[in-house]
């Protein structure tokens, strides 16, 4: 068993499956495929949610050693610390408790001591009686109209996790009835462009704005925050603010100093990561002012699911450990730098770019941002890679993009996503398939493709000429797993989320790093600070820029030069 300041690279376990590679490289998927008795092994089932990681370039001995390498990394044991409520985020001195934001009322869930599953739920009711007064009308608006559209404003895990919800829901049919006649926006991003968007054909007497930081000290969402209020203020007068806008946040005193009544404030605590609070007021706030709590609690109930799946069900049947675990596998071993998320649901066009925040690279936030490091938990640099370059988008959009590289030029590793049922079942007479069974076609076939590839052997068969075969030729072994919901309800989109966050910590816990921190977002926020006071006093002052290097410089006179922007 590894020591705590040992690497687990330097574990048997580790060595055990570097020596692993050598046979596996000898192996091939279309031979692996043809194992029935391997393949059954590597499927799971959860309450109707089936994964199937038989396309995965492992055999039972590779899994058989990936639990090894659980038991080095001490998995079972950071797994409790974690649902202990113990500061495992040791470089902040926090505990990691988003499983106590979707607990059921009952449970006990402890932070330094005290049970936190209280406070939470004080919070849901506080949201049910709000979005229950905004929805029915009994609270309305600084000029007596009813409150219909929502402006959420926030960034990266004040953004990214509620966006992809909602957009998961819009089109399921139950929560679409629930949200009939009302609007849920997002603005994010500080380009003022995002701005106009938000408010088009927007009134202000008709909308409320909810201000989403954890900190509140976010300098785009603290700008963006103030725009909006000049909206609304330039409207409707300075006092309607406390009718149109509410905030969440952890930090209630620069609520406050916003002008946004504190009783209008929806806390969330500092045991929760930006990119782990969609189940939060962060999320939950925006999301039952559009569909009503009830909808909303469906969601937290499923990722409740998970959360109970991860923590008690044997790790070779736990899906998230399973699917960290190999994802451990393929960026360490195979050293696949890549992932792509293929869900097969344009409802999901929105999961990718929330799962890849745990890398920060925007694509894939959860992922991302939580395990892109390069130093241990106990700050020694890392010998071997982690986390993964996450991207993706909606197939079949997918596969008249980057598909081509996937199939014939990286190995990327893919995740397929699809729903057994369509939010939206369409089947036109006369058609050979339903459009649903159109899109799912795919969803079966390209695995296949991936796994199997096409020989020059099949191609002369086939009579290709002999210029194009090398064209045409397919090297297959390119692995990919398929997990099949039931259908994409609530309750499922909430076990979507809970699985990917708990994949993303399973690969933390297993490479021996921080994935709640993300302290690498930090130096560029310092130095736009830096920026911004020289645009100030050049702009108001005329100061040259100073202090920068020959290209920042230069870029910075030609920007100050030529832009249009209204001196101060
Ligand atoms: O820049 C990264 C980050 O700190 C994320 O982790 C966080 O979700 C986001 O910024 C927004 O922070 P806040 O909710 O405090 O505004």
């Amino acid at each position: 068993m590894a020591s705590p300041t040992a690497l687990i690279s330097e574990t048997q376990a580790w060595k055990d499956l570097k020596g692993h590679v050598e046979d596996i490289n000898k192996t091939h998927l279309r031979d692996l495929m043809s194992d029935a008795h391997r393949c059954e092994s590597m499927m799971l089932e959860f309450e109707g949610l089936l994964l199937d990681y038989s396309r995965q370039r492992a055999t039972v001995e590779t899994m058989d050693k990936l639990l090894n390498l659980a038991k080095a990394a001490q998995l079972p044991e950071k797994i409790s610390r974690m649902f202990n409520g113990e500061h495992i985020n040791s470089t902040e001195n926090r505990s990691v408790l988003h499983v106590a934001l979707r607990a059921p009322k009952d449970a006990v869930i402890k932070a330094d001591g005290k049970n936190v599953v209280p406070e939470v739920w004080n919070v849901l009711d506080k949201i049910k009686d709000f979005s229950d007064k905004i929805r029915s009308g009994s609270w309305v608006g600084a000029t007596g109209k009813p409150l219909k559209d929502v402006i959420a404003i926030g960034i990266g895990g004040s953004f990214l996790g509620p966006l992809f919800v909602h957009t998961a829901l819009q089109t399921d049919p139950e929560s679409a009835e629930c949200a009939k006649g009302r609007q849920l926006r997002f603005l994010a991003n500080i380009d003022p462009v995002d701005v106009a968007r938000n408010i088009s054909g927007l009134n202000p007497e008709t909308t409320l704005v909810v201000v989403v930081s954890k900190t509140f000290t976010t300098a785009e969402t603290m700008l963006n925050a103030r725009t909006l209020r000049n909206w609304i203020t330039t409207a409707l007068g300075a006092p309607a603010v406390a009718k149109h806008m509410v905030a969440v946040s952890t930090n209630l005193a620069l609520v406050e100093k916003l002008g946004i009544d504190p009783n209008n404030a929806f806390a969330f605590w500092d045991w929760v990561g930006g990119r782990y609070s969609v189940c939060s007021a962060v999320g939950v706030l925006p999301l039952s002012l559009q569909y009503g709590f009830s909808v909303v609690e469906k969601f937290l109930k499923g990722a409740s699911s998970i959360d109970q799946h991860f923590q008690s069900t044997p790790f070779e049947k736990n899906i998230p450990v399973i699917l960290g675990l190999l994802s451990v596998w393929n960026v360490s071993f195979l050293g696949y730098p890549a992932r792509a998320i293929l869900p097969y649901s344009q409802a999901l066009e929105k999961f990718a770019p929330h799962i890849q925040q745990a890398c920060e690279l925007s694509l894939s936030f959860v992922s991302m941002e939580s395990n892109g490091k390069g130093v241990s938990i106990d700050g020694l640099p890392l010998p071997f890679e982690t986390g993964e370059i996450d991207f993706g988008e909606p197939g079949t959009n997918g596969q008249h993009s980057f598909y081509q590289l996937i199939h014939q030029g990286r190995v990327i590793p893919c995740d397929f996503i699809g729903t057994v049922k369509s939010q939206q079942p369409v089947y036109l007479e006369g058609e050979v398939v339903s459009n649903h069974d159109e899109l799912m076609s795919n969803f079966f076939a390209q695995p296949d493709a991936l796994a199997y590839g096409k020989t020059p052997e099949q191609l002369q068969k086939e009579n290709v000429s002999e210029n194009l075969i090398p064209h045409k030729t397919f090297s297959g072994n390119r692995p990919s797993l398929s997990l099949l919901l039931p259908e994409l309800s609530a309750y499922n989109v909430g076990q979507l989320l809970a699985i990917y966050e708990h994949r993303v910590a399973v690969q933390g816990f297993v490479w021996g790093i921080n994935s709640f921190d993300q302290w690498g977002v930090e130096l560029g926020k310092v130095l736009a600070t830096q920026v911004r006071k020289q645009l100030h006093s050049s702009r108001t002052q005329g100061a040259a820029p100073e202090g920068f290097n020959y290209s920042t410089t230069t870029l910075l006179k030609r920007y100050l030069e030529t832009s249009p922007e209204p001196k101060m």
